[in-house]
């Protein structure tokens, strides 16, 4: 696991006053910006968004998206639109963790759609809500590229396969235990990004 510089406490708008990077989080982004040319900070974007998604609590607000614009120089409305167009972005909060069921023909055909009652079940929330503590928010998915071990569940930037009830329930358990905020930047992210 990478350096929890992304809000893995969560954020809190209330606590914070004005919307910045942690000091590690903007290094990180100065060295993917200083990837690009002078002028061409916009292709920065969508790794920049996935850094800032993590710092400030899972998801994209109006005025985070406004601070990923500030800083990358560029159009607020540049940012909406590549942010809006991605499903791995959230525009709402989300839960700490956020549950991507894959539903594509190999996890189809391997009791998905099971797994995704189940864990409707087991949560009381319907896809696409998050659960009453607040630790996890429902989503299916397309082929996430793990067809082979189907079916399968992605949960930031971890993948679990073969899922099973039992499997799902450990799952669930262990990331409830854990408590903390989990993103697509959790594993190496300096290295990945
Ligand atoms: S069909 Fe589920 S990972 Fe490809």
């Amino acid at each position: 696991m990478g350096a929890q510089v992304h809000g893995a406490q969560g954020f809190d708008a209330g606590k914070r006053s004005k919307i910045a990077f942690s000091e590690d989080a903007m290094n990180t982004v100065k060295k993917i910006m200083s990837r690009y040319p002078e002028g061409r900070t916009k292709s920065a974007l969508i790794p920049v968004l996935h850094v800032a998604q993590a710092e400030f609590g899972g998801w994209l607000s109006p005025e985070v998206m406004d601070y990923v614009a500030s800083v990358l120089k560029i159009e607020p409305i540049e940012v909406f639109e590549v942010a809006s167009f991605y499903t791995m972005f959230n525009l709402k909060p989300v839960g700490k963790v956020v549950i991507e069921v894959c539903q594509t023909s190999s996890c189809w055909l391997n009791g998905a759609e099971d797994i995704v009652k189940y864990i409707e079940k087991k949560l009381n929330i319907k896809v696409g809500e998050t659960s009453a503590d607040g630790m996890f928010t429902l989503k299916v998915a397309e082929c996430l590229g793990s067809c082979g071990t189907a079916p399968m569940l992605q949960a930031g930037a971890s993948f679990h396969e073969n899922l099973t009830y039992e499997k799902v329930d450990k799952i669930l358990a262990d990331y409830k235990a854990d408590g903390r905020l989990r993103s697509y930047t959790d594993k190496d992210y300096k290295n990945t990004l």
